[in-house]
């Protein structure tokens, strides 16, 4: 069994993207792997600056991720900075980390272009903390989308360098974790590009249905087939393949033939898509609500995850400190 870990940063609320995406899939892997799924609260920090904020997402992501079939029991679940030991882990491996490199990295210099006001210390070493969460559990495989793929390559670098100067073989190279045809890339609702969190254009797991209705409605199409068997344009065709997932295929199967023969109403095809993504979200929606009010299960939930983590990061941090000279008289 392979160990397989993913953070996510806690910044708002999950939409159909991550829904379809990744997290379905996470349900699937935690029968047939170790895995390790854990909320990046320190990460967040580099960049926010609103605690109450903070505390809300962490409760936000971690009942979304438990509604959605994470089994705290299964994998584990837990919540970065209730694992203290990855800070001194993160103290460890930046000292064979170079700020040439750091420097260098596209994320890093992003956010200096656009923050230039906020250039701090732990934007800079985010990468080695981020090293640090997955060389911890010595993971094998890592979920990362492309923007993370860079520093998933440092975390090798990061494990090579630290094998090679103290010649041993204990930290795995992580390599990405891909979901090949089960990743479905959910379009947004607005023609063009895919489901965000920024671009405004989602459906979030605790919508009402109302208000997916109301986003259903306003998503773009086009002005109509005129011929008939003509190619299906982008916006219709994303409605389309977000029906491959939330609609009955026969379903679907009569909207497209309605596009061939230009019999299509959008007004229908929109009232379908709305009534077919409720019938997915609403159920979820209301566990998240149940999950999110209580906090005692939240508590236990955390506690236990904590538990799983800590044991598997003190049996790492032990084996560094040896490594590294730092040694008990
Ligand atoms: N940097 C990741 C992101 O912004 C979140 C993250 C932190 C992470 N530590 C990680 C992802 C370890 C995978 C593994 O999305």
């Amino acid at each position: 069994m392979a160990i397989v870990l993913s953070g996510i940063r806690p910044t708002g609320n999950l939409h159909l993207g991550n829904y379809f995406g990744a997290l379905r899939n996470f349900v699937k892997m935690q029968y047939d792997h170790t895995c390790y799924f854990f909320i990046a609260d320190y990460h967040s920090l580099t960049t926010h600056n609103d605690p109450a904020a903070l505390h809300e997402n962490v409760r936000n992501v971690l009942s979304e991720y438990l509604a959605a079939g994470i089994d705290p029991q299964q994998a584990t679940i837990y919540v970065q900075s209730d694992v203290q030991q990855v800070a001194e882990l993160q103290l460890l491996l930046s000292m064979h980390a170079y700020v040439g490199e750091l420097e260098r990295t596209s994320s890093f210099k992003d956010k200096i272009r656009k923050n230039p006001q906020n250039v701090n210390a732990g934007l800079l070493t985010y990468p080695v903390l981020m090293a640090a969460d997955i060389l911890m559990h010595r993971s094998n495989f890592v979920p990362v989308g492309k923007d993370q793929e860079q520093h998933l390559e440092m975390t090798r670098v990061f494990a090579r360098r630290f094998n090679n100067m103290y010649g041993v073989e204990f930290f795995p190279e992580p390599q990405p974790y891909n979901f090949g045809a089960n990743l479905v890339k959910i379009p947004g609702l607005d023609g063009t590009g895919k489901m965000g969190k920024s671009e405004n254009n989602g459906i979030f797991l605790v919508d009402s249905d109302d208000a997916i209705r109301k986003k259903v409605m306003k998503a773009v199409t086009d002005s109509g087939p005129t011929e008939p068997n003509s190619s299906v344009s982008e916006p219709v065709a994303n409605i389309f393949t977000i029906m491959e997932v939330v609609s009955e295929p026969a379903v679907l199967e009569q909207f497209k033939r309605a596009y061939a023969d230009c019999s299509i109403r959008y007004g229908d095809l929109k009232k379908q898509l709305a009534e077919d993504i409720i019938r997915t979200v609403a159920p979820i929606r209301e566990k998240i609500e149940d999950i999110r009010n209580n906090d005692k299960y939240l508590h236990e939930v955390l506690s236990l995850g904590a538990a799983k983590a800590q044991a598997s990061a003190n049996e790492t941090i032990s084996q560094v400190r040896e490594i590294m000279g730092i040694r008990k008289f």
